[in-house]
């Protein structure tokens, strides 16, 4: 099986999944997240980059990269996704299938978390399924792929 390459791409602060409001993000760490990423990108036949960054422009430059490297992005920008138009032009820029990820339900909380810049570049949304969420993107990203 050839396996389609596959950027899932973390915002800042979700290097401490686990610490932080475990509450509304739950237990799981980053590296937890990674290891389901991959076992799912095994058995749907993607293969993963999994990257995550507290800086915008180091984002932006990832997303440049996957222009030429990456089929689809699966992407949770964290507090981005409610604030940068240079994420999103970066998004629409490189054109790639996207799914938007966020761990909790956005629409749950504060009013400023229901506004996301990127939802109207992403192909699809997933939020408030917890860090399942991430799965279930990239079964979505395999579906996409496979109809291209
Ligand atoms: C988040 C939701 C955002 O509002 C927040 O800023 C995050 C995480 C989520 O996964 O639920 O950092 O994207």
């Amino acid at each position: 099986m050839s396996f389609a390459s596959v950027l899932v791409l973390n915002g800042p602060n979700l290097n401490l999944l686990g610490t932080r409001e475990p509450t509304i993000y739950g237990a799981e760490t980053l590296d937890d997240v990674a290891r389901r990423c991959r076992e799912a990108g095994q058995r749907l036949g993607l293969a993963i980059d999994f990257r995550q960054s507290n800086a915008e422009h180091q984002l932006i430059e990832w997303l440049h990269d996957a222009r030429t490297t990456q089929q689809g992005i699966v992407f949770n920008p964290a507090a981005y996704t409610h604030t940068s138009v240079a994420i999103a032009d970066a998004l629409s820029a490189i054109g790639k299938p996207l799914i938007e990820v966020h761990i909790s339900n956005v629409h749950k909380r504060e009013a400023f978390r229901h506004h996301s810049y990127v939802s109207a570049v992403a192909d699809g949304v997933i939020c408030g399924c917890g860090t399942q969420g991430y799965v279930l993107a990239l079964e979505r990203m395999a579906e996409i792929l496979k109809l291209r």
